[in-house]
């Protein structure tokens, strides 16, 4: 189970995203960047977000932990702004909460050189889990401590939103990941991590998603059932054939590859300076 919080003030608004997340303070004198249950695609998003990240930290890439966050009907009463007083009004109960990593910074690549063995990892755990919201132009990467931190995978697992076409085979192109210049190593990365995923693994991980923010989905009897086929999707795309990973991330192909050094606005030439 993830821990479990109160809200005790909602300080302001992240408008970076389209998902209005906010700062919150908790009642265990944390604070919390809150993804609300009731922004944009709904609940679906958080559990793309506890997914995401929670299988990202047992593959060994940091992300920040996790918990549960109970917003009270009156914490946004005083909230001058209408747009975030209604989403929090209609939030009230269970949300989610991200740890706040204070001075962290935008990852920019001109100034972090990514390992390539690290970069590999991050591409390949994206395809996993079909992240396409880790581009150069909103690498949600965070800079802290001297480390990078994988944040936001809200959007990943997208299938989840027409069940009925979900393919574990659907190609991902990495062509426009942040990572995907320095990730040569992705043959190794796909044979660590998918070593690593388990039927035992994802059970825990889908475990942690309460069951109010699976139940109702169509096409299933239960919050069980949800969670039975978000693992055997990730089981099938991990263990299966890997050609979903196409893209201009392979060594052989570095520097000739959709948006890699081609024309002016390119991702190649952002690398080198020039995209901004
Ligand atoms: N845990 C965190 N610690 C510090 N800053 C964060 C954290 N999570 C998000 N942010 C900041 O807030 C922005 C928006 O959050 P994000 O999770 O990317 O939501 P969105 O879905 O709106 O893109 C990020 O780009 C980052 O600058
Ligand atoms: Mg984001």
């Amino acid at each position: 189970m993830l821990e479990s919080i109160a809200a005790t003030r909602y300080v302001t608004p992240l408008r970076e995203g389209g998902s209005l997340p906010g700062v919150v303070e908790a009642d265990d004198l944390g604070t919390y960047v809150v993804k609300f249950r009731e922004a944009g695609q709904g609940r679906r998003v958080l559990v793309a977000e506890i997914i995401g990240a929670e299988l990202a930290r047992r593959l060994g890439l940091r992300t920040p932990d996790l918990k549960l966050i109970d917003l009270d009907p009156q914490l946004g009463v005083r909230e001058p702004d209408e747009e975030v007083q209604d989403l929090l009004k209609a939030s009230t109960g269970r949300n989610l909460a991200i740890d706040f990593l204070p001075g962290a910074l935008g990852f920019e690549p001109l100034t972090w050189l990514p390992d390539p063995v690290f970069a590999s990892r991050v591409v390949w755990f994206d395809g996993l889990i079909h992240n396409v919201d880790r581009s150069w132009r909103n690498p949600n990467l965070l800079v802290w401590h001297r480390d990078i931190w994988l944040i936001d995978h809200g959007a990943a697992l997208w299938f989840h939103h027409n069940w009925k076409t979900a393919d574990p085979q659907r190609p991902f192109d990495a062509s426009d990941h942040v990572l995907a210049p320095f990730a040569t190593k992705l043959d190794a990365a796909a044979a660590e991590l998918s070593a690593k995923i388990t039927p035992e693994l994802l059970e825990r991980v889908t475990a942690l998603v309460p069951d109010e923010w699976l139940e109702g989905e169509a096409g299933f009897g239960s919050a069980r059932a949800v969670r039975d086929a978000y693992v055997d999707h990730l089981l099938r795309r991990a263990h299966g054939p890997r050609e979903w990973l196409t893209s201009g991330a392979e060594p052989e192909r570095r520097g000739q590859g959709r948006g890699h050094g081609r024309g002016p606005g390119s991702v190649g030439e952002f690398w080198r300076g020039g995209g901004r």
